[in-house]
């Protein structure tokens, strides 16, 4: 492969950033300056309690709606633990979502009661319909697809909830009325 004198440097340069790149640069560049101040600000409140992951990923999803993967290099350094164990924390809580969430979030409950009533097959529909797996949002960016772990409505299962409304006996039809009012409302 030929490269020009400017292309050869830019192709070395974008190696160099792959290989060893420094990861706050890159951070710096992934998250919006608003998002990072936003970071700093709860580690600045939460680093010194005890206990204080938890409360800070919770802090952060409230405020930015998700807790971005940039964030766990800063969080990591601020508690004095592995960016291994941040994720680990993240991802073992299906509460916390690592990606922007859409404008409704669709949760459907996959606890023991649900499960006995057909969610298995209401979520693979529900799949189905929006083109996306669980922790997604549709490309349109209205709905965000999520696992719940019971919604307190066992007496009516199989339910889902959307935003805040809890719905009951929720078949593929009630789905599909669901899903078109949030995209067309
Ligand atoms: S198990 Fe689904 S609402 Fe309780």
């Amino acid at each position: 492969m030929r490269f020009s004198g400017f292309n050869k440097y830019r192709v070395w340069y974008i190696i160099y950033r792959v290989v060893f790149y420094d990861r706050e640069t890159f951070v710096a560049v992934t998250l919006t300056t608003q998002e990072l101040a936003k970071i700093e600000a709860h580690i600045t409140t939460h680093k010194n309690m005890p206990g204080a992951l938890l409360p800070l990923l919770h802090a952060i999803q409230d405020d930015l709606g998700y807790v971005p993967e940039e964030s766990y290099p800063y969080i990591s350094k601020a508690l004095a633990l592995s960016v291994a164990e941040v994720h680990g924390v993240v991802t073992f809580y299906h509460h916390f979502r690592t990606h922007q969430k859409g404008k409704h979030v669709l949760q459907v409950c996959r606890a023991e009661s649900c499960q006995a009533m057909g969610s298995e097959k209401l979520e693979a529909h529900i799949k189905s319909a929006l083109g996306i797996d669980y922790h997604q949002t549709t490309q349109d960016g209205a709905i965000t697809l999520e696992p719940v772990y019971c919604l307190g409505n066992c007496a009516c299962s199989p339910a889902v909830m959307l935003d805040d409304e809890v719905y009951g006996r929720v078949d593929a039809q009630k789905v599909a009325e669901l899903i078109s009012e949030v995209q067309h409302g």
